[in-house]
């Protein structure tokens, strides 16, 4: 089984990103081949920054690494490193239809939200589509958000396979049911760009700070609250255990706890969580060639298999 996903590297990473993506990818990673980069073509379309692009590049690499990527096991590795993959999103923009397009959520919030509405920005899918089919990928772990995506690549293999023949597989999207939606400190999905995350690795300072700056009701401590509209008892929930997660829900359903002492406790179970995560992250960091070398290494395995499936393509269209 091929496993594949990619991550996009707009910033510092956060808990949305972890339990939507990169748990679940590194969970995968026992159980077949598995094939993760980091989508910097993709962060062209809101990055045009060199030196940020770059930076974010690596932090990215360090903090999947850090998280429990083994390298040994996933290829870990620069979209950028496979040129091919440009090649691909070509090909299969020749056969994919504008409507598919127009009807994107993602493209049309990224313009609602007063993203330039440039055509890179309109053929993501297409360039996504290519990513997945260049490695005869299998499955495809993604947060929900993703969904539909995913769908728009399938719809592109089967009518490349429709036009040209049997090339392509058709990959199974692996969302993960219960971190389907992790909630932001507003309560909307927490994303980079609604500015409402709490990173991975911040310091702990700040971490604090933004657990408690999380929005509730005004409902006043003596009064019974209702874990599941709280995002406080969703993020708690996702870190403690079925038995902790339990008693915060018996806890604010008895009333007499306020918000800012379930937010402390979701700070101290977070915190705890990542910690050895932080540690590694800082014998990695140590080692300056480290990252470079899993991602040149990563680099050569995904172009193998990359220039396998593109050897199919361009002889099944006449190149
Ligand atoms: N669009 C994905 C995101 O923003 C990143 C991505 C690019 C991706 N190519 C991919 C994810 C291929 C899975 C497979 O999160």
């Amino acid at each position: 089984m091929r496993i594949l996903s990619g991550i996009q590297p707009t910033g510092a990473l956060h808990i949305g990103n972890y339990f939507g993506m990169m748990r679940p990818a590194i969970a995968l990673q026992n159980e077949g081949e598995a094939f993760y980069f980091i989508a910097d073509y993709h962060a062209l379309t809101r990055i045009q920054d060199p030196a940020v692009l770059r930076e974010n590049n690596r932090r990215v690499a360090l903090d999947f690494l850090a998280c429990g990527l083994d390298p040994e096991r996933a290829a870990l590795f620069l979209q950028s490193d496979v040129p091919a993959v440009p090649e691909l999103a070509w090909i299969l923009s020749t056969v994919t239809p504008m409507g598919l397009l127009e009807r994107s959520h993602s493209y049309k919030d990224k313009l609602a939200r007063g993203a330039p509405a440039s055509t890179g920005l309109f053929t993501y899918p297409v360039l996504m589509a290519a990513d997945i089919l260049i490695y005869d990928s299998d499955v495809v772990p993604v947060g929900k958000d993703q969904k539909q995506h995913l769908e728009v690549t399938r719809d592109i293999a089967v009518k490349m396979n429709e036009t040209f023949g049997q090339l392509f597989k058709l990959p199974e999207p692996r969302i993960n049911p219960a971190t389907e939606v992790v909630p932001g400190l507003d309560g909307q999905k927490m994303s980079k760009s609604y500015g409402n995350t709490i990173e991975i690795f911040g310091d702990e300072k700040e971490t604090r700070k933004r657990v408690m700056s999380i929005v509730t009701d005004s409902t006043p401590v003596e009064a019974p609250k209702d874990p599941k509209a709280s995002s406080i008892h969703q993020l708690y929930s996702l870190f403690a255990s079925e038995g902790e997660a339990a008693a915060m829900s018996k806890a604010f359903q008895r009333g007499g706890t306020g918000y800012g002492d379930f937010k402390k406790q979701l700070f101290e179970k977070l915190w705890e969580y990542f910690s050895p995560m932080r540690k590694r992250r800082e014998e990695i960091s140590a080692d300056k060639s480290y990252i470079d070398n899993v991602l040149s290494r990563g680099a050569k395995r995904a172009n193998e298999v990359a220039e396998q499936v593109m050897k199919r393509v361009r002889a099944a269209v006449g190149f």
